[in-house]
């Protein structure tokens, strides 16, 4: 609790170009959430040089990162937004949390799978130990919440048996966090093949709704998505391109699966594609006008990027210090 208020926590990598999927599974529930809970928003630059970056394209990805958080509508003097790397209690937790975190338990993790998979020549120890880093994240603040997407449940599973385990040892030190799933959105799929998740680093354009597409390429993409030969606008498993493109116009509208499809009744393919698409796009325009406002202003980026990092800093220490005195290390003369 901080101020009666209990704690949200999330992140978001800076790598790839955002997808839509982000947006819908995670930034959107995040706006909604922040005025209920003293909230934690966290660029997780550690987590991206798992995989190899080049620094200047990185450097901006991030900045550009932080700049669409606030451009999403979370207001940086009521939310701490700011680098993981700025906050150095992260890399501190993590290597305690490590001492506590089982090889096997790293091992089941399907994301270090797949990854190790797609980077086969580079399956280095920080992309082994990176959910170990992520419960670091959230244990840190004494997380109440973690708004994901469902693609991330595992690794908040993992959490909170570090976190168990290291209470069952020492006391009480750590808050269990609990996942928030949206209703909808919470696994947005590809365009092109609606059994894979959408991802930002899927090979084919046509797959991914990015956060920088402009109204043309979105209702593009939305014509060309696959979809069955079933002629009807129904959310169930045997249609899933329909189901997706049904629950990404909920997410995005509001409104219930049925809803949309009473609305959509014997509609075509075409028509509905089309209004997707446009819902979409209504979406993204404004707020990447925003976006692209609020990178201009780099005094007023700075002075954020500074103060929640104080902020941030600040809260972690607490926890961190209560961590580290269980352990028994020495306490520093201050
Ligand atoms: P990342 O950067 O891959 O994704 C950020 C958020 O977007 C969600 N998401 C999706 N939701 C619905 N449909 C999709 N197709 C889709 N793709 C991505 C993710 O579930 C996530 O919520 N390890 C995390 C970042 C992280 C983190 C944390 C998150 C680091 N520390 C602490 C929460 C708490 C990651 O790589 O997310």
């Amino acid at each position: 609790m901080i101020d009666n208020k209990k704690v949200l926590f999330s992140g978001m990598q800076a790598t790839g170009n955002l997808t839509l999927g982000n947006y819908l599974g995670a930034l959107k529930n995040w706006v909604k959430l922040s005025d209920e809970y003293e909230c934690f928003y966290s660029v997780v630059d550690m987590h991206s040089i798992t995989v190899r970056q080049d620094p200047a394209d990185f450097r901006q990805k991030a900045k550009n990162l932080l700049a669409l958080y606030i451009a999403a509508g979370l207001d940086p003097q009521k939310n701490c937004i700011y680098y993981q790397s700025h906050v150095s209690g992260h890399a501190e937790l993590a290597w305690i949390l490590n001492c506590f975190t089982y090889m096997g338990e790293l091992n089941r993790m399907t994301q270090f799978k797949d990854k190790s998979a797609k980077h086969a020549d580079n399956i280095n120890a920080g992309l082994f130990t990176y959910p170990v880093l992520m419960a670091a994240d959230i244990l840190l603040y004494q997380t109440d919440v973690v708004p994901v997407g469902i693609d991330q449940l595992q690794h908040l599973e993992l959490t909170r048996d570090i976190a168990q385990r290291f209470n069952s040892i020492y006391g009480d030190v750590f808050t269990i966090p609990e996942p928030f799933i949206g209703k909808t959105g919470a696994k947005i799929m590809s365009l092109q093949d609606p059994l894979k998740k959408m991802s930002k680093s899927d090979e084919n354009p046509n797959a991914s709704i990015y956060l920088t597409d402009d109204r043309d390429t979105i209702i593009r993409k939305f014509k060309r998505a696959v979809t069955d030969s079933e002629a009807v606008i129904k959310h169930r498993e045997e249609q899933p391109g329909v189901s997706n493109l049904i629950e990404i116009y909920s997410a995005c509208t509001g409104k219930t699966f049925e809803e949309v499809e009473k609305e959509f009744d014997g509609k075509g393919y075409g028509d509905f594609k089309l209004a997707v698409g446009e819902t979409v796009a209504d979406i993204l325009s404004p707020l990447q006008a925003r976006h692209s406002d609020i990178l201009k202003d780099k005094a007023y980026l700075d002075g954020i990027v500074k103060e929640n990092a104080e902020k941030a800093q600040y809260f972690s220490n607490k926890t961190l210090r209560k961590v580290q005195k269980k352990v028994g290390f020495n306490e520093k003369i201050r």
